[in-house]
């Protein structure tokens, strides 16, 4: 398959998760090949800021606003922009968060919740521009997971449950429709900065970037060099980040040890109670 048949003029790529934080990156970053990039969220007003200012750069924006936790909202997204525009060669699952409480106090209906938005809604959007593309021959989806199960990122559980499911889902969807022209590229990120949850929270509770955080421009650039060059996963953070990954699979012992020496489980500690004065849960 060739990059020139996914990003480019004449193309369509949909970005979820692109009213704020890493989101509104991504699609500009997709936007810089050229081909249109339909942007979706649940805040209207939020999408129409971030397409005014991409198309003021000169970008080819549009957005549409969807309740990805609805039933059938996948589906019903998917069919407009299918009328709308006639096709998607590019599906970004990159809508996703953490209510950061600890998984005691949360409810199972706060847990479905959370697998809903970060690895049902992510597969129901999958099915809904699959038979699209297989009978174009050609699609590309890029998944974007976490490194919270990998590393035992405190207070994580459910969306760390969410994150591993969605790279196992693409390890096995890869093989499966690769030689079909749909190919399917995992991201995990690290620690994001400047924009995103993380960030969100870490200014709310003053606290300073640490130097294990990756800058939010480069998730953008991981989306577009995963499509580009075919990549099956591209982890996001600075250093060797696989051989982290790969050395915490060897040692999933490592994780609980590192976080406490790191001051992890403090900070977390510090934004749960945070998180718990406030009413407002991002799921
Ligand atoms: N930031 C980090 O440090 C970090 C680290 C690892 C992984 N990630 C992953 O990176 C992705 C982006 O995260 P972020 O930090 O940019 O998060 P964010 O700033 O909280 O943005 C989340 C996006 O998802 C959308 N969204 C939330 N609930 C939705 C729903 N029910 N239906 C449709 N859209 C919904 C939000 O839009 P509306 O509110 O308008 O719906 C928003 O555009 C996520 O998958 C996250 O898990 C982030």
């Amino acid at each position: 398959m060739k990059t020139s048949e996914i990003l480019g003029p004449g193309r369509t790529a949909l970005v979820t998760g692109a009213s704020r934080g890493i989101g509104p990156l991504i699609a500009q970053q997709i936007a810089q090949e050229g081909g249109h990039v339909v942007l979706t969220g649940r805040s209207a007003a939020e999408l129409e800021a971030v397409a005014s200012g991409l198309t003021e750069a000169g970008a080819h924006v549009s957005f549409l606003s969807a309740d990805l936790t609805e039933p059938g909202a996948a589906q019903a997204l998917v069919q407009a922009i299918e009328r709308q525009v006639g096709r998607i060669d590019l599906l970004v699952n990159n809508a996703g968060g953490d209510p950061l409480r600890e998984f005691h106090a949360m409810t199972i209906e706060e847990n479905l919740r959370t697998l809903q938005l970060n690895l049902v809604a992510p597969l129901e959007l999958i099915h809904a521009v699959l038979p699209g593309m297989l009978s174009r021959g050609r699609g590309h989806i890029v998944n974007v997971s976490a490194m919270a199960g990998r590393l035992s990122f405190p207070y994580t559980e459910v969306y760390a449950g969410a994150k591993d499911g969605i790279i196992g889902f693409t390890r096995v969807f890869r093989g499966d429709y690769r030689a079909h022209g749909v190919s399917a590229s995992v991201l995990i990120l690290g620690a994001i900065k400047g924009a995103g949850q993380g960030q969100r929270m870490m200014d709310r509770a003053g606290l300073k970037g640490a130097a294990y955080m990756a800058p939010a421009q480069s998730v953008g650039r991981a989306v577009v060099k995963a499509v580009k060059r075919d990549r099956a996963e591209l982890v996001i953070m600075p250093g060797p980040g696989r051989l982290l990954r790969a050395v915490m699979d060897y040692f999933p012992g490592l994780g609980p040890a590192m976080n406490q020496a790191a001051g992890t489980r403090a900070t977390m500690q510090k934004i749960i109670e945070l998180r718990d004065a406030e009413a407002d849960a991002p799921v």
